[in-house]
């Protein structure tokens, strides 16, 4: 109840964007609009068993994934409230093959890439869910978005966040001053600040993967994996296997109690050469989460998230996220 009273989203919008007097408000726009976007999926997904939304479109995306109700119905509730709200030029969805535009008279100086429905295929069976969103500035002169104002660099992020729809709704975002976490209340519509200046913890306690691949991975990854099953010097214990199969939830718990996630490229499997997470939905926002958190993201070369040069708006990339020093080491098997 006490949380009540402390500092809602939006105030802690408004407060930063005071902090920068030359700041238009645009930004504080754009957030507060796909918050309520993220209220409204929110409702449904907790209403998801009642309103006969539950199960398959009987669709496949661009990805060839099966599409379920929910994704359709997240996407179109970010694509209808966003393309009007004059803060944003162009958007890019995961559900969907090309660009999305905005309407004519309503461009503004953003763009937003999204995955409207994260971890979908767990939608069924009640297990956490999320809506992760990346924000950049219009590079490309003119007020129309296009393609080239999406494929930026993950370092170039002016925000990026998820939303993750599990026991509650909880809402973690950055605008490159530390991370912070908002509740929902239900009873009031408002998101509450409940976990201010979120630090991920320097050593990981979990380790996430999706360990039925083993065959598929390179041998420095086997091994990494193997090592964390050995009795750590420190803490006299292997580490612990946690895995959702929903990133939000899995990158969820790691930020708050410390873990690192690895989805690595297959090595013999045509299916994935470059994993399944995707760089502009998925990998580049978690990183500059991880990143503003202490903690660190790389590909299983080695590489910075944030320093790839996105060459397709659907790409896909591996991804070793979380604790700093875990990713740190991680590397070092992974890297030959
Ligand atoms: P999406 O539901 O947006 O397509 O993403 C699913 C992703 C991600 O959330 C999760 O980490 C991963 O798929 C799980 O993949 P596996 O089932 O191959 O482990
Ligand atoms: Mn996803
Ligand atoms: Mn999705």
């Amino acid at each position: 109840m006490k949380k009540r009273l402390g500092v809602t989203v939006s105030r802690q919008i408004m407060d930063s964007q005071r902090l920068h007097p030359q700041a238009t408000g645009d930004l504080s726009g754009l957030l507060n609009e796909l918050i309520v976007a993220a209220k409204i999926i929110s409702a449904e997904v907790n209403m998801a068993g009642l309103a006969d939304i539950l199960g398959q479109s009987g669709k496949k995306n661009i990805q060839g994934e099966t599409v379920q109700k929910l994704d359709e119905f997240a996407n179109a509730t970010i694509k209808r409230r966003m393309e009007q709200c004059g803060y944003i030029c162009v958007m890019t969805s995961e559900e969907e093959e090309g660009i999305i535009p905005v309407l004519d008279g309503y461009e503004g100086k953003y763009t937003l890439a999204f995955d409207p429905l994260d971890g979908s295929s767990n939608i069924d069976v009640n297990v956490s869910i999320g809506t992760i969103f990346s924000v950049h500035r219009k590079i490309t002169d003119g007020p129309k978005g296009s393609e080239r104002d999406l494929l930026q660099k993950g370092s170039l992020q002016v925000a990026a966040g998820y939303i993750i729809y599990g026991s509650s709704t909880v809402l973690v975002y950055t605008t490159g001053e530390g991370v912070h976490g908002f509740t929902l209340d239900p009873s009031v519509g408002e998101f509450f600040l409940s976990h201010p200046d979120i630090r991920i913890p320097e050593r990981a306690k979990y380790y996430s993967v999706n360990e039925a691949y083993t065959n598929y991975w390179y041998d420095g990854m086997r091994k990494y994996v193997e090592y964390l099953k050995e009795i750590d010097q420190k803490t006299g214990r292997p580490y612990s296997l946690r895995y959702i199969g929903s990133l939000v939830a899995d990158f969820h718990r790691n930020l708050i109690s410390g873990g690192i996630f690895l989805y690595p490229r297959d090595r013999k499997s045509t299916d994935q050469p470059e994993g399944k997470l995707r760089l502009l939905y998925e990998a580049a926002p978690m990183a500059m989460l991880v990143r503003e958190a202490g903690g660190l993201a790389v590909t299983d070369d080695g590489q910075d998230i944030l320093d790839i040069q996105p060459v397709d708006l659907h790409q896909r990339v591996p991804l070793i996220i979380g604790s700093r020093f875990d990713v740190e080491r991680a590397k070092r098997f992974v890297v030959s």
